[in-house]
């Protein structure tokens, strides 16, 4: 599948942002580059999963500013923000259980028309070759990291140019959770997707990430390469359990 992208890139400025009258994210600066993978870590309740969710429009934003190649889209609702070809991958509840796999990928692109499927799908199998062998089984048969990866072909279907992964790996076993981060290498690889990961597997992440945030009660504490955060003398113990 080719894609071009030129810009992609999310800018956050002294966001701060949550959940109606409860204030979580402080200050935040955040930037995500074009066609990098860009890691955000922390401890539960940190704030990472409000950071992607004030990405997508799902928050309260009090003030600061969020924007998409420049372009302001702090406040946009979530359909919209899907317009510009931003996909948001939440950990939980992101296929479609009763549908099959061919189903679900036919759901995910009921914006484009039949023809533009039809031709995508295809193309989609081929990047995950898995929902191929499935495509006529109710995705409530898949395995937790296949199910991972219908998610990610129902994102890509809709061909976006920077994909949020809440958690991608959450409950997998280590060989499916590095079966489901080589794929995210594989989008940023072979289809310039920006793409911003949340993960608990910070060694892991770490690994692909070409810069990484760390987050702690709802402040950014850290940004860098992954390398300088792994090398930190406190950072990685007071936070991540590195030692
Ligand atoms: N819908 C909501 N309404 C009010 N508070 C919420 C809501 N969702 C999350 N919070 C609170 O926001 C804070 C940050 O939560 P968030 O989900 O962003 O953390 P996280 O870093 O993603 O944690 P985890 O690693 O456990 O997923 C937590 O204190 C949480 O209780
Ligand atoms: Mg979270």
């Amino acid at each position: 599948m080719s894609q071009k992208t030129i810009h992609s890139t999310i800018h956050v400025d002294t966001l701060n942002s949550g959940y109606v009258n409860s204030h979580i994210l402080f200050d935040v600066d955040f930037d995500a580059k074009e066609k990098e993978i860009t890691v955000v870590v922390g401890p539960n309740g940190s704030g990472k999963s409000t950071l992607l969710k004030s990405i997508f429009g799902l928050c309260t934003v009090y003030s600061g500013e969020i924007s998409y190649n420049g372009e302001k889209i702090t406040g946009l609702a979530p359909h919209k923000v899907a317009r510009k070809k931003i996909a948001y991958l939440p950990q939980m509840n992101n296929v479609f259980s009763n549908l099959t796999i061919k189903e679900n990928l036919i759901m995910a692109s009921y914006t484009l028309n039949s023809k533009l499927v039809s031709q995508r799908i295809p193309e989609i199998f081929e990047t995950f070759p898995i929902l191929k062998e499935f495509e006529k089984s109710k995705s409530n048969t898949l395995s937790g990291g296949e199910r991972q990866m219908l998610a990610m072909g129902m994102a890509l279907i809709r061909q976006p140019n920077v994909m949020l992964f809440d958690e991608p790996t959450a409950s997998l076993s280590p060989k499916l959770a590095n079966e489901v981060l080589s794929k995210i290498k594989q989008l940023r690889d072979d289809f310039g997707i920006t793409i911003i990961l949340v993960e608990q597997n910070v060694k892991r992440a770490l690994a692909l990430g070409d810069f990484v945030y760390l987050f702690a009660n709802g402040k950014g504490v850290f940004k860098g390469k992954p390398d300088e955060l792994l090398n930190h003398p406190e950072l990685g113990k007071l936070y991540l359990g590195i030692s």
